[in-house]
């Protein structure tokens, strides 16, 4: 037997049986029904394109981008599931505001171009983020977190060819893509939250090997990666203060509006409300399915009894 700060320690990965402390459990079970939310909301910017896709070979690629979220979101939910909470409880949370999803889905997808910005810039952005997660100490979250990842850069290579073609295109498509990557790239920057000084429970989740990396060590890492990702597809990031800094080996770059980020994840973004009110719709929507297939397991858990 080893106690959970043994296992924490080793290195090793804490296991749904395992004892764990009470504020462990409850940072876990927040942490990933959070980001099960945010895949699941993450599907509407996008999804909003799929009718509109200029071509049938995009269709089929945004298509397969969007469903592999609902599939992320699912794996998550199954994985809070293991902490000992309901997939239909926490689904209560978010609808009810309860609970929160990253910042970043409540900005709408304005163009085709954002189409490409978002699976450039946001799941960029997400596999900074989640890349560490692959080592989390919770055996199930850095588990799932790994078949996430794959799937991740195939959703930013999908978006950076996206871009590539575009730029290769008419003066109006490289404007369409520059005009979007004028909209996303700040809250791009927000998605690994707030500064290190106000991020109170980052030293507690580094502690208990939850998160690897700070926000800030996070957020250089991606501006490092994307800046000459920028170069090369011939757009301006919408910075004046970012240029290479020798000395420290690393991009500086501007401070993120951070009331911005205070009032969009407290409802005040563009598309808040709308986008939980879709998803309040697609869970009432769905009541059928979930009563259908609760008396379907039911009718055959009794033939099998009887059996
Ligand atoms: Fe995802
Ligand atoms: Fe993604």
């Amino acid at each position: 037997m080893n106690t959970f700060d043994e296992i924490v320690a080793a290195d090793r990965r804490v296991e749904p049986r395992d004892d764990m402390p009470d504020g462990y459990r409850r940072t876990m079970v927040r942490q990933i029904a959070q980001h099960a939310h945010s895949e699941i909301i993450g599907m509407q910017p996008e999804g909003d394109w799929i009718t509109r896709a200029p071509s049938l070979r995009r269709k089929a690629i945004l298509l397969a981008k969007v469903q592999d979220e609902a599939g992320h979101g699912l794996y998550l939910y199954s994985a809070a599931e293991t902490l000992g909470v309901e997939r239909t409880d926490l689904t209560e949370r978010l609808i009810s505001g309860r609970q929160k999803y990253s910042s970043i889905f409540n900005y709408p997808a304005l163009s085709y171009a954002d189409v490409g910005v978002i699976g450039w810039l946001v799941d960029g952005a997400a596999i900074c983020n989640q890349v560490p997660l692959c080592r989390s100490s919770y055996g199930p979250y850095a588990r799932a977190m790994i078949r996430i990842c794959k799937e991740e850069s195939f959703h930013q290579r999908q978006g950076y060819e996206l871009l590539m073609t575009m730029m290769r295109g008419t003066r109006a498509q490289q404007e369409a893509v520059q005009n979007a990557v004028d909209r996303w790239w700040w809250p791009s920057l927000m998605m690994f939250g707030p500064p290190d000084a106000d991020s109170p429970n980052t030293a507690q989740s580094m502690a208990w090997k939850i998160k690897r990396h700070t926000n800030d060590e996070l957020r250089q890492r991606f501006v490092d990666m994307t800046v000459p990702q920028a170069d090369r597809l011939g757009v301006r990031l919408p910075d004046p203060e970012l240029r290479w800094n020798a000395e420290r080996g690393h991009h500086d770059f501007g401070t993120p509006d951070w009331d911005e980020l205070r009032r969009v994840i407290s409802g005040g973004g563009h598309c808040n409300a709308e986008r939980i009110e879709r998803r309040r719709a697609a869970h009432e929507n769905g009541a059928w399915v979930r009563e259908a297939a609760e008396a379907y397991a039911a009718k055959h858990g009794r033939e099998r009894r009887a059996a």
